[in-house]
């Protein structure tokens, strides 16, 4: 049965409503697919793409769909706007522009000292620190044979690698996570105004933090993502440098936070639907890795984000006005039957078990995506390494799932499991 069968036909179809979020999209995105794949959202306005090839062609396409749709932080249109700034002058200068709002040919320039500094990132070295990080939080939970996997191994396990790649302190990762949590609510284009005052307190907060330890890392240079950054882009410590290293971690703080969370959580609820999966990648690398792939393409960790229509333009046969903003749905183009038959399965022998959209494509695509798929790759070897007959521990209410617009993944998963 397609997904779509089970959405209710006379009400009309809008992810800005509260109900429209985690898995309630996807019958939602198989009905658009098929009957309106570039779709005007009534709540939001914005056009929403659904068909694989709009999406990957709208991406690539930076010439007519900008990347400043105009949505994130003290850039956003918003009647609180000046409210905002005075937060953030308040503990610092103003963010600057964020790397996901230039195109090219600027925003290669902005790119550039970003994968300058992250192929500082020895990712085959740090294999071994990755592995014990994952060994060190199971190692908290197997003697129990329950666990809740997400405040216990999905939340901790990419943050302690962030954090110590970064260059911060262990007792630090909790704020990675609360800025990346509300980094990413503040680009809900339906964040309430007073939402927005209170996002900009603590994104502010966060401003203030990362000056001291940009300060910090160029008093003390090191191996880390922090001094690499202070060394890439800003040699010589001057006020726009400052505001550039800012705005990349920012960027970097924000798309690192619950996409690796996620992917680690949805991933393993898929394993649990697939119980004869395990020894599988237990026991073969190569199908470990297509299990990571094919968990994030249904997964879809970053369901969206924006572009804005620089002219007239129309797709699919929709005329999209000049100024429009655009829905790149990423997690309905990954799930587009066409493209990935059978969508909703684990298919490990898929042909193009990577062509997915998960990281977006160029100029924007993640640089993030190989330690991401480190981490997963690394984590679902540990659990099946150490336990098996994994299960939900409490039956329906086992998983919940983020609200989030543009996030999706578990915010709780009881999981049981056997020690192997
Ligand atoms: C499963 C995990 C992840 C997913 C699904 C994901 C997804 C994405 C996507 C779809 C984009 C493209 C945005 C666009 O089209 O405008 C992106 C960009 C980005 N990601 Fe990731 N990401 C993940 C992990 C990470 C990690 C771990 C980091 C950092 C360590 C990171 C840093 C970034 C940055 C800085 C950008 C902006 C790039 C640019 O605009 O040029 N991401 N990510």
């Amino acid at each position: 049965m397609s997904e779509a069968e089970n959405l209710d036909r006379d009400e009309p179809i809008s992810f800005g409503c509260p109900r429209m979020v985690g898995e309630a999209r996807l019958p939602a995105y198989d009905r658009l697919r098929s009957e309106a794949p570039v779709y005007k959202d009534p709540l939001t306005g914005n056009y929403v793409l659904t068909r694989y090839k709009d999406v990957r062609s709208t991406l690539l396409n930076h010439r007519q769909f900008k990347t400043d749709a105009g949505l994130v932080g003290g850039n956003r249109k918003s009647p609180v706007k000046a409210e905002v700034e005075a937060i953030y002058l308040a503990k610092g200068p103003l963010p600057g522009r964020n790397l996901q709002t230039y195109d090219p040919p600027e925003h290669r320039q902005h790119r550039a000292p970003i994968d300058r500094a992250f192929d500082h990132w020895k990712l085959e070295a740090l294999r071994g620190f990755i592995e014990e990080q994952a060994n060190f939080l199971v190692d908290g939970f197997i003697e129990r044979g329950e666990v809740e996997f997400v405040s216990e191994f999905t939340i901790p396990f990419p943050l302690r690698v962030f954090a110590d790649q970064l260059g911060l302190g262990m007792e630090d990762a909790s704020l990675l996570k609360l800025w990346a949590d509300v980094g990413v609510e503040d680009i809900d284009p339906t964040l309430p105004p007073d939402r927005q005052v209170e996002a900009a307190h603590v994104m502010a907060g966060m401003n203030e933090y990362l000056q001291k330890a940009i300060a910090n890392a160029r008093a003390h240079p090191g191996d880390r993502l922090i001094s690499k950054l202070v060394e890439t882009i800003d040699p010589e410590g001057t006020q726009a440098g400052l505001i550039e290293i800012m705005a990349v971690l920012r960027a970097i703080i924000i798309a690192a936070g619950d996409t690796t969370t996620f992917g680690l959580g949805g991933g393993m609820r898929l394993l649990m639907g697939n119980p004869h999966l395990v020894p599988v990648i237990r026991d073969d690398r190569d199908k470990l890795l297509a299990f990571v792939e094919e968990a994030l393409r249904i997964v879809s960790p970053l369901q969206t984000l924006f572009r804005c229509a620089a002219e007239d333009v129309a797709i699919g046969g929709v005329t999209i006005p000049k100024g429009a903003i655009i829905e790149a749905r990423y997690g309905a183009g990954d799930l587009d039957p066409e493209v990935f038959p059978c969508p909703y399965q684990v298919d490990l022998e898929r042909e193009n078990v990577r062509s997915h959209v998960v990281f977006g494509v160029a100029p924007h695509i993640c640089p993030g995506m190989l330690l991401a798929r480190t981490e997963m790759e690394i984590a679902f070897k540990v659990m099946t390494q150490r336990m098996d007959n994994f299960r939900p521990a409490r039956g329906a209410d086992s998983y919940e799932y983020s609200t989030s617009y543009i996030a999706h993944g578990p915010v709780r998963a009881h999981i049981a499991f056997d020690r192997r």
